[in-house]
């Protein structure tokens, strides 16, 4: 495994199959994470996005391609060692969250635990420090709906690294959030990244999060377009910046045609057509303050 970088993922192909239907999710999507970076994702809805986050995880088999994640060969992984990845190597925040709906914060951190059978003291001990860290002191006994969208995202940080992982992979960590909650989930993950050491890899749909990160990869149709360190953006000048989010302005816009075009035709029932083009303007809008921001 020489000349690998900390997180590798090398020409991964993933096909989906639904009887007769096949959908390219990656189509040769190469990229890499060192050690202690933390690495935004970005991408519109469909290109791939989580589809890399659950191979890196585990979770899902590519097609074809390799993936390394901290020195584990997951392409070659057999079940067993693909679950000691998901318990000891890697934490996971889902865009779904995952958290169990019965069970309170205190329960929810203290699960991943139970599975890699920590012992009973210890448990006690890191749930009540990681609700602490998360600011969540004072909430352990509330199951997940007695809580605020941000307060459940923290109880999912605190569940990711619960058993000390490597590696943090967060799929839209910020997604149903308001800039304002989402600026303190972001704070957190920071904290975890450069307190903690972890390598974070977040997949985020905001431009002013992305930029919070030492590099950012676009994928667009299940490969990755772009690689940008925002760092070295500041020191070309704005107009790079400008260039990059007017393509993604296009490219939303370009969305929103398609998606008006599915509810022309009637192959697109209309809750999904609703929550898609909020989305989807509120995105925009999103956009176009920055380009305002950028003085555009
Ligand atoms: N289990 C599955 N079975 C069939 N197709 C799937 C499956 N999971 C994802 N896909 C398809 O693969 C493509 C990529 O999906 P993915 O979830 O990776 O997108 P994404 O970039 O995370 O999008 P979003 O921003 O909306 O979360 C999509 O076209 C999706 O419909
Ligand atoms: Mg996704």
């Amino acid at each position: 495994m020489e000349n690998k970088s900390y997180i590798q993922a090398d020409d991964l192909v993933k096909v989906f199959r639904l009887g007769s239907v096949e959908v390219q999710a990656l189509r040769g999507l190469s990229m890499w994470v060192d050690k202690g970076e933390m690495v935004a994702i970005v991408g519109a809805s469909g290109s791939g996005k989580t589809t890399l986050l659950n191979i890196l995880g585990g979770i899902t088999r590519a097609t074809a391609g390799n993936t390394v994640v901290a020195g584990y060969d997951v392409t070659n992984a057999n079940p067993v060692q693909l679950v000691a990845l998901r318990r000891e190597i890697v934490g996971h925040i889902f865009q779904e969250l995952n958290l169990i709906p019965t069970l309170t914060a205190y329960e929810n951190v203290e699960l991943p635990m139970l599975a890699a059978k920590t012992d009973g003291s210890t448990r006690k001990a890191r749930v009540e420090n990681l609700l602490n860290i998360v600011g969540l002191a004072d909430r352990m006994k509330h199951k997940p709906d007695e809580l605020s969208g941000g307060e459940r995202q923290r109880v999912a940080i605190a569940a990711a690294i619960a058993n000390d992982p490597k590696v943090l992979l967060c799929d839209e960590p910020t997604g149903d959030l308001d800039t304002e909650t989402g600026a303190i989930i972001v704070e957190y993950l920071h904290k975890v990244n450069k307190e903690f050491g972890k390598t974070v890899l977040m997949v985020t749909h905001d431009p002013s999060i992305a930029r919070q990160c030492d590099r950012i990869y676009r994928i667009r149709d299940g490969q990755i377009i772009s690689v940008q360190s925002p760092t070295q953006d500041d020191q070309m000048g704005a107009t790079s910046r400008v260039d990059v989010v007017r393509e993604r302005l296009t490219e939303i816009k370009d969305e929103i045609a398609r998606l008006d075009e599915q509810a022309k035709a009637g192959t697109i029932d209309l809750g999904t057509f609703a929550g898609r083009r909020t989305a989807l303007s509120d995105r925009q809008k999103m956009f176009e303050e920055e380009l305002h921001r950028l003085g555009m």
